[in-house]
C-alpha cells in the first residue's frame, strides 16, 4: 500500500504545494491561504470549475443516503471544513424535502471563511438548521460515537495530519454513521492529463491573482492537488481509519472524486 509521508505524525517537514515546509508551520500557511481568497471564495470556485463544484458537491448531498425518517429521529451531520457552508446549506435542503430534521454543524479552522458563511446563512432566504464553529478536523471538538453523518469537501487536502482527520472522523461517527469525502483526484487519462495540468497552472493562478487580488494561493491549490494521492491509495487510508465498504465515485473524468465509507 502506498503510504504518504504527510500521515507520519513527527516527520520534520511536510507538502505544502510544491514545497517542502516544517510541520509546524503548515497549518498557518494554509489559514494564510484562505484568509486571503475568504471573500471571492465562492465566486472564484464557480470560475475555476465553470460551475462543475456544483454539480459534485449535489452528488455529494446525492450518496449521504439522507433518509425519511419514519420515527421522526434528528440526525446529526457534521461539515468538516465546511468553510462558507456550501455543502451544510445544501444538505439541510435536501433533508428538509425528504421530511427528515438535520441539524448540521460547520466546523472549520478558519474564522474568515466561517464568517462568510454565517453571513450566507443570515441572507438565505430561508431558515436553515446550520451552525458554524471553529476548530481543527484533526482535534475535533466532538464526543465520540456523537455524529451520524461526516463530511468533508475539498478539506482533507488541507490539514497536516490527514491520519489524524480520518481517525478523528471515525471516533466521533456513531456506529452505522456515513463518511463521505470530496476531494479533487487525478485523471487516468494521460492525455486529459496534459491538458488538465496546462489548464490549472496557466489559467487558475493568474486568474487567482485577478480576482482575489493575489494568485499565490491558487498556485497553492493547483499544486496541492496533483500531491494529493491516486484515489486508490486515499481509499487506503480511509479504510486504514476503520471504515468500511469503502467506495471510490470519480467526477467528471476523476477530475475530483467522492470516496465514501461506512463506520460499522
Ligand atoms: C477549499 S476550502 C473548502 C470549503 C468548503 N468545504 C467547500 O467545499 O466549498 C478548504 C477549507 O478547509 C479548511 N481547513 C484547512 N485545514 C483545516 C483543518 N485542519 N481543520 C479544519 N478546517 C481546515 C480551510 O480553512 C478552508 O475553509
Amino acid at each position: 500500500m502506498e503510504k504518504n509521508p504527510q500521515n507520519a505524525p513527527d516527520a520534520a517537514l511536510t507538502d505544502f504545494g510544491f514545497r517542502q515546509v516544517p510541520t509546524a508551520e503548515k497549518q498557518a500557511l494554509v489559514r494564510d491561504v484562505f484568509d486571503t481568497v475568504a471573500a471571492r471564495y465562492d465566486l472564484m470556485n464557480d470560475l475555476m470549475s465553470g460551475g462543475l463544484h456544483r454539480v459534485w458537491k449535489r452528488r455529494l448531498v446525492e450518496i449521504l443516503f439522507l433518509r425519511r425518517s419514519p420515527a421522526h429521529v434528528g440526525l446529526h451531520m457534521v461539515d468538516i471544513a465546511g468553510g462558507t457552508g456550501d455543502i451544510a446549506f445544501r444538505a439541510a435542503r435536501a433533508a428538509r424535502r425528504l421530511g427528515t430534521p438535520l441539524t448540521v454543524q460547520v466546523i472549520d479552522a478558519n474564522t474568515e471563511m466561517l464568517r462568510v458563511g454565517a453571513k450566507r446563512l443570515r441572507d438565505a432566504p430561508d431558515t436553515l438548521p446550520v451552525g458554524f464553529i471553529t476548530g481543527n478536523g484533526e482535534h475535533l471538538p466532538l464526543a465520540d460515537n456523537s455524529v451520524d453523518i461526516y463530511t468533508i469537501a475539498f478539506g482533507i487536502r488541507n490539514v497536516t495530519h490527514r491520519a489524524d482527520a480520518l481517525r478523528e472522523a471515525w471516533r466521533v461517527l456513531k456506529p452505522g454513521g456515513r463518511f463521505v469525502c470530496l476531494e479533487f483526484s487525478h485523471m487516468p487519462s494521460a492525455l486529459l492529463t496534459r491538458a488538465y495540468d496546462a489548464y490549472s497552472f496557466r489559467v487558475i493562478p493568474p486568474l487567482g491573482g485577478l480576482v482575489t487580488g493575489d494568485g499565490d494561493p491558487y498556485q497553492y491549490l493547483v499544486e496541492s492537488i496533483r500531491k494529493f494521492p491516486r484515489a486508490e491509495a486515499f481509499a487506503d487510508e480511509v479504510g486504514d481509519a476503520g471504515f468500511a465498504r469503502v467506495a471510490i465515485e470519480r467526477l467528471s473524468g476523476g477530475v475530483a472524486a467522492l470516496h465514501s465509507g461506512w463506520k460499522v
